[in-house]
């Protein structure tokens, strides 16, 4: 059993920097065309000189002969110029990313007050640039499974009223909450989903051991959530896409009595949703997720050149290196049943 599709994009992606990147961006190069890179790096990505530097180290550590364009994002910080936003755009970058102060990795310079980032928020609509959003409140009074709810009532909704024509992706939802309000909205919000939050619940990170390589922001959720994405990302809507949000640290962090959040994806990222793909009965769906909707949302021209997949089952690795360190991916030395075989 195979399946050709045009080649997909990672529309929310993780490389790091240094000798780390140059680890890990060749597993995303060799499958995908594109990826949306996220700037939270330390520091973060804040300005366009310093994701232009940064793009410039990404192609740099590509692999001999890779056919691959990094998307750049700014990190929107209430410190953010006006100005910033139309030079963000004349440099091709896709958006500005959002993230609450203190809701993940790296993300202490993100946003406290929305109301201080509304000025940039107008010049982003007025320059056609997307806000992506990391949707969890950080108050410390809010559960952490009630996050993502929570900062739809109190953040997204009044944003998104306040800003008519601004698009806006929902980075990585993880519950039926999510999916229904993307649902509900017009079509300038669209919705990334990654493969661990189709292919695992909470148990699957927390029964029988707690399992620090299934730990990602936001949390995994309840298995309703789950199906709830799983009919999002495998039926007709055409808002939602493949934001595999790959986000390697190194095992030592991961496996720490303060684990990191994220998950490592980017060594098997297409297979594993061909996988939940496959198990839904939805193939001739993939294509649509994986490589049409999310250039159609962005308004960029789709790939030409196509991938084949391959029902063919592989072991992965219990690691991959990663700078000083080694990454343990999801699936680590257990078995994948699709391969990405050859890109045409
Ligand atoms: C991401 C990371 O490690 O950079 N972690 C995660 O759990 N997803 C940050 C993020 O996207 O929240
Ligand atoms: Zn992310």
């Amino acid at each position: 059993m195979n399946l050709t599709i045009t080649r997909p994009d990672d529309w929310h992606l993780h490389l790091r920097d240094g000798r780390a990147m140059a680890d890990v961006v060749g597993a995303t190069a060799a499958v995908f065309g594109r990826a949306v890179v996220m700037p939270n790096l330390r520091p973060p990505v804040t300005s366009v000189d310093q994701a232009l530097d940064y793009r410039g180290r990404i192609l740099a550590a590509l692999p001999a002969g890779s056919v691959f364009e990094p998307l750049m994002t700014l990190y929107l910080t209430e410190l953010t110029c006006l100005d910033e936003v139309p030079r963000a755009r004349d440099a091709g970058f896709v958006g500005f990313k959002l993230y609450p102060a203190g809701a993940t990795t790296n993300s202490d310079a993100g946003v406290t007050d929305f109301d201080r980032v509304a000025p940039v928020l107008e010049a982003m609509e007025a320059c056609g640039l997307a806000l992506l959003v990391h949707g969890e409140v950080t108050n410390p009074e809010v559960d952490i499974f009630d996050r993502e709810k929570v900062f739809i009532d109190r953040v997204l909704a009044p944003l998104l009223r306040r800003h008519e024509g601004l698009r806006v992706v929902f980075e990585h939802v993880t519950t039926k909450d999510a999916v229904e309000f993307v649902q509900a909205s017009s079509p300038r919000i669209g919705a990334t989903i990654t493969p661990q939050h189709l292919l695992l619940n909470r148990n699957d990170m927390l029964v029988g051991g707690v399992k620090p390589h299934h730990y990602c922001l936001p949390v995994l959720k309840r298995e309703a959530d789950r199906q709830a994405l799983l009919a999002a990302a495998t039926g007709a809507d055409r808002r939602f896409f493949l934001g595999t949000d790959s986000a390697p640290h190194g095992r030592s962090t991961k496996e720490n009595h303060c684990g990191c959040a994220g998950c490592y994806s980017a060594h098997a990222a297409l297979a594993l949703y061909a996988e939940v793909f496959d198990a839904a009965g939805a193939l001739e769906r993939l294509e649509g997720f994986a490589s049409l909707h999310g250039a159609d949302f962005y308004g960029l021209p789709r790939n030409r050149d196509r991938i084949r997949l391959v029902r063919d089952s592989w072991t992965v690795p219990e690691s991959y290196p990663f700078g000083d360190d080694v990454v343990v991916p999801l699936r680590a030395g257990e078995e994948i049943t699709w391969r990405v075989e050859r890109v045409e």
